[in-house]
């Protein structure tokens, strides 16, 4: 990879799991990097990680579906780390249940957190892309996308993300700007581990009934996806525009 300009990298929900996995792996890339999460504090150790790395981080307590809020920490970024051009829309909640039971508040809860944040990130970071003429932007899928049961609201918004991203690549494309999405099948996280908790069973049996249906004989971690996300943001990868790769051991459409 080359790499001459210096690059700023705002990634979401990055105090922990994937978004953690990401910092750690575009830090290791040579690019400084925003960590935004819902509270600045919980960024403080992989921020920090980072810095005994010799890389530049800094961390933003932000909740990515507050408008006012989301510009506020941009213009901070911007000021202290320098001009986002890219942006790894990762942030995410789950709210699963049947649709039967589903409540209003769960189902906006996740198209909030997903959809509107994507956009609001996505919006408020285009213009230090175009500005530049160039710019990276992954978002977060899921192989959920496809339809999972008790996730009406979580496969839709995974579904919309997939339908965003091509159409911000069609629309910026002509500004150096790539955008692409990945779409994980089962990573290791606090979200999979609360998703166990929630079904009655341990991590372990949960793993190990997961595991059998992937192809590869293992499940995902967060470094996999960290190393598609810098793949996408790589500078020679200005030519790979609007798809979405499924990260899941295996073919998962
Ligand atoms: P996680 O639950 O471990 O971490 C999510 C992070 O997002 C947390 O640090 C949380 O505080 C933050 N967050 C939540 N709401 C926020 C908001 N409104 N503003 C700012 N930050 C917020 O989740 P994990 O597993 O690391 O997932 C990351 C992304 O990958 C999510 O978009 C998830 O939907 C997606 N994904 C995860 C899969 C998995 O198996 N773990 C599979 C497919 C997709």
């Amino acid at each position: 990879m080359t790499r001459s300009t210096p690059r700023t990298a705002l990634v979401t929900g990055a105090a922990r799991g994937i978004g953690a996995a990401v910092a750690r792996r575009l830090a290791a890339d040579g690019l400084s990097v925003a960590l935004v999460d819902l509270d600045e504090a919980s960024c403080d150790s992989v921020v920090k990680e980072i810095h005994d790395a010799g890389g530049r981080a800094l961390g933003c307590g932000v909740d990515v579906a507050d408008e006012s809020a989301v510009h506020a920490a941009i213009e901070r970024i911007d000021s202290e780390l320098g001009e986002p051009t890219v942006l790894v829309n990762n942030a995410g909640i789950l709210r699963d249940n049947l649709l039967f039971k589903m409540s209003v508040e769960d189902w906006d809860a996740v198209m909030n957190v997903h959809l509107r944040g994507s956009f609001l990130m996505t919006r408020a970071v285009q213009e230090y892309m175009t500005t530049a003429g160039w710019g990276r932007i992954v978002n977060l899928s899921s192989t959920s996308a496809l339809g999972n049961r008790g996730q009406a609201n979580y496969a839709a918004a995974k579904a919309g993300i997939q339908g965003f991203t091509k159409t911000l690549a069609i629309e910026l494309g002509k500004f150096g700007i790539t955008a692409n999405a990945i779409a994980p099948g089962f990573i290791e996280t606090e979200m999979t581990m609360a998703t166990a908790e929630r079904v009655g069973v341990t991590f372990d049996d949960f793993k190990s009934a997961v595991t059998k249906q992937i192809p590869v004989g293992r499940g995902g971690l967060p470094d996999d996806i960290a190393h598609a996300v810098s793949f996408f943001v790589s500078e020679d990868a200005g030519y790979v525009s609007g798809q979405v790769l499924y990260v899941a051991g295996g073919p998962a459409a």
